[in-house]
């Protein structure tokens, strides 16, 4: 990444703030998104360490009463433009929810790990807006919530819908939906399609079922007691975000003279819990649904990000998975986001095969922290060039490297600069 690219992403960042949050896409997703932002402030800490903090105000500022950060913070005056919005939710009619309309679903807990590197970007301006202290309580709420309300006696959170996973299409989920007999009808509203080839976007079949979903979860005020809801899965990266920002959290607690040891208890024990994901044969983790009590047996981009964890069992079989034929790591365009060898891979189809830059950050991460210097560093640079290449994109044929979905995406600028400055400017040894 040279100093055009620099300002290229700053530019794509700047064209898509919205003064005191960032789209994820000008087009194709006009509100705040909640792991996109956290994504999001990881690349702005280094353009303005203020601006990045007041990215996770704005999502902070958003959480309703029981703890959860909504999955979407909706602009009102945008509601024609994006399907389901703030009229579909009617977030206002909800116990619980805050004054701003949102949705009522959650999406991966990433937002612990992003506070703490927006804190260490710039310390002193954090300590004078009293960033760190107010973010501790937010965080501790919303992993509160999770703990609460989410946590089954696996030990493991789950999800109640596939946008919670922000993979919403991975083929986790395939066998879940096909035994839900509900559908939303025939008049599936789709304006993503305006901005994106529909051969890069999930089918109508499942927006049939992802709205029929929703409206259900609404209908029953969001509030967790359905028991008979029928999609509840418990997801390797939801998992592996949450004991990632459990450690944050630790981290933080510590700079406040706080004690870590009920963060890193938990972080702990998620991780024992998730062995019980662990598939020998395919070298990964899976999803397990909670429903049917069977575990979905694809490798996928989700099932190696527990790498991104501490003290993980299976370090070494998950690096022989990245760079083996099912995801080629250093020879594939990033990280396919599902294996490139299975009959469900689709090169084009948002999580089923294309590679995304934020998946590509979390493993470049978890290889740096593992000790993979080489790979990660091969990894960052590959984000870079391609992020530049192609103006942004949101997600990348694995094979060919070319651009699916919309451009000049938000999290793609982020991460590739953050990556970026921390390699070359600050000479880490990423
Ligand atoms: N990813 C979803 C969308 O495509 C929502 O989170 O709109």
């Amino acid at each position: 990444m040279s100093d055009l690219a620099i300002a290229a992403a700053t530019r794509v960042l700047a064209r898509n703030w919205r003064g005191s949050y960032t789209v994820p896409a000008a087009g194709l997703y006009p509100h705040q998104w909640s792991w996109d932002s956290a994504f999001i402030a990881i690349g702005l800490r280094h353009i303005s360490p203020r601006r990045a903090q007041q990215e996770l105000d704005t999502i902070f500022s958003a959480q309703w009463g029981d703890g959860r950060l909504p999955q979407i913070v909706f602009n009102p005056r945008l509601d024609v433009q994006y399907s389901p919005g703030a009229a579909f939710w009617r977030s206002d009619l909800i116990p619980n929810s805050p004054p701003v309309p949102t949705s009522g679903l959650i999406q991966p807990p990433n937002h612990a790990l992003a506070a703490l590197l927006v804190h260490q970007a710039d310390p002193e301006a954090s300590d004078r807006r009293r960033f760190l202290p107010r973010a501790y309580d937010r965080l501790r709420a919303w992993h509160g919530y999770l703990a609460r309300r989410r946590t089954a006696a696996s030990g493991l959170v789950h999800v109640v819908h596939p946008w919670e996973s922000g993979m919403d299409n991975s083929p986790y989920w395939d066998a879940p939906l096909a035994a839900i007999g509900d559908t939303f009808g025939e008049d599936i509203p789709r304006p993503d399609l305006d901005h994106a080839d529909a051969s890069h976007r999930p089918s109508n079949a499942e927006y049939g079922k992802y709205l029929s979903l929703a409206a259900r979860y609404r209908d029953h005020d969001c509030d967790d007691r359905d028991d008979g809801h029928p999609f509840v899965l418990e997801d390797p990266a939801v998992n592996a975000l949450y004991a990632r920002s459990e450690w944050a959290l630790g981290q933080i607690a510590e700079l406040l003279g706080h004690d870590p040891a009920p963060h890193v208890e938990r972080a702990r024990a998620i991780t024992a819990s998730l062995g019980s994901l662990w598939v020998p044969e395919l070298g990964c983790y899976v999803a397990r649904d909670v429903v049917s009590g069977q575990l979905q047996r694809f490798r996928t981009v989700s099932g190696v990000a527990p790498l991104l964890i501490p003290d993980l069992p299976h370090t070494a079989e998950l690096l022989a998975t990245l760079e083996g034929e099912h995801f080629a790591l250093g020879r594939a365009a990033l990280v396919p986001s599902h294996d490139l060898t299975a009959p469900t891979f689709d090169s084009a189809r948002y999580w089923r095969g294309p590679s995304w830059f934020n998946t590509a950050w979390l493993i470049a991460e978890a290889l740096h922290e593992r000790g993979f210097a080489e790979e990660a560093r091969g990894l960052a640079s590959r984000m870079a060039d391609l992020g530049l290449e192609h103006d942004f994109p949101e997600y990348v044929d694995p094979h060919s490297g070319e651009p699916r979905g919309t451009l000049r995406f938000s999290w793609t600028a982020a991460l590739s600069l953050d990556l970026y400055e921390r390699l070359h400017t600050r000479g880490e040894t990423l």
